[in-house]
């Protein structure tokens, strides 16, 4: 069977766009790349330790590239919102570390093989020094975090830091569960990957001393992205190349995560269906033939379509809430990333 006609859609959307000419996500790189660059460096000084197995495989993972977009965002509200110092380049380099701490924690997690295009840490140097290293690396998005000086972005990140971890625990509580609602589950993405959104957008505004609208609205926009940043990732889990994706498709379904498409698949199930679920996500029970079975179902019950759909809506708040901001390039790049979240391939 054909992968579902609707990530198929989002593909050649995704492939056209980089046909015709740069993406939003490299036009925003490109507007940001001087500062982006120092970020880079950032990173690489501050993950540097005598201990050589960390810095190895922290660049392992950190040299694979990755799309940068949280520290990107960081970097496009500080200038959208005209901020002259330099603070934020360190909370977009916190940001990163953040995120790539989460990551090598959360392939440990979810068993996963393949991450940025290559081997997991997990696979090459095992579980514990990708758990470690993701804890020294959490701690030197702290440090960095105090460097850049104000209170309230590390109240801010620190917080995010708290509640991503609290997704991801209360994720792992529900694997398996086919009565998981649309609530439970979009609480879940809330905690472990909007928090972040949200506060790599709104500690620029707080570093830079705007009023309370401002930092809401910033939140607000980021917060909205990354529900549609991984309501995109749980559709083309089911249905994006790995090739593109740099990471396995499929992994969702073979752990028995119940993510947003199974949710909507459920809701529409018979009896049949719903006994196929459950054995396959809640018993655990897999053949080689029912990754397709599921494909089926959930093409079926436009489970996809409806998963991209809701990210759409997403990133459409997610642009309301930038009408706050006077317009220039930056709002635009923005607005434009935020397009692009529901279109992206990788
Ligand atoms: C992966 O994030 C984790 C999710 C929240 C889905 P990204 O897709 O931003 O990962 P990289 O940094 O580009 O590899
Ligand atoms: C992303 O979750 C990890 C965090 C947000 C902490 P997933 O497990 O859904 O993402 P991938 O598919 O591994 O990137
Ligand atoms: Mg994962
Ligand atoms: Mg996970």
């Amino acid at each position: 069977m054909d992968i579902s006609a609707i990530a198929n859609q989002a593909l050649e959307r995704a492939g056209e766009a980089a046909a015709s000419g740069p993406n939003a996500a490299e036009t925003l790189a490109h507007l940001a790349d001087g500062e982006m660059k120092a970020v880079n460096a950032l990173i690489l000084e501050r993950m540097g330790s005598p201990v050589p197995l960390i810095p190895k495989l922290a660049k392992y993972l950190v040299e694979a590239g990755g799309k940068r977009v949280r520290p990107l965002v960081t970097i496009a509200a500080a200038n959208m919102i005209g901020y002259t110092g330099d603070a934020h380049l360190k909370l977009a380099a916190a940001v990163e570390f953040i995120h790539t701490a989460t990551l090598l924690h959360d392939d440990v997690v979810d068993e996963s093989d393949l991450r940025r295009g290559r081997k997991a840490a997990n696979l090459v140097w095992g579980n514990a020094p990708s758990v470690l290293v993701g804890d020294f690396l959490f701690a030197r998005a702290f440090m960095l975090m105090v460097d850049a000086g104000s209170m309230d972005a590390l109240h801010s990140l620190s917080r995010a830091s708290s509640i991503i971890a609290e997704g991801e625990v209360r994720q792992l509580a529900v694997k398996g569960d086919i009565d998981a609602t649309v609530g439970s589950y979009m609480e879940i993405i809330e905690a472990k990957t909007a928090a972040l959104f949200a506060s790599a957008a709104e500690v620029s505004a707080i570093v830079a001393g705007r009023p309370a609208e401002e930092i809401a609205a910033l939140d607000t926009y980021g917060r909205e992205l990354g529900l549609a940043f991984q309501l995109v990732d749980d559709a083309l889990d089911y249905g994006g190349l790995a090739q593109s994706l740099g990471k396995n498709t499929g992994d969702d379904f073979r752990e028995g995560k119940v993510t947003l498409p199974v949710v909507l698949a459920l809701k529409k199930s018979g009896q049949a269906d719903k006994q196929f679920w459950a054995r396959v996500m809640a018993e655990g029970e897999q053949t080689e033939a029912d990754f397709e079975t599921a494909l089926e179902l959930l093409h079926r019950h436009d489970a996809l379509k409806a998963t991209l759909a809701m990210a759409e809506d997403k990133a459409r708040t997610a642009q309301q809430a930038l009408s706050v901001f006077p317009d220039n390039k930056w709002k635009t790049a923005l607005s434009d990333l935020a397009e692009f979240v529901v279109q992206r391939a990788s």
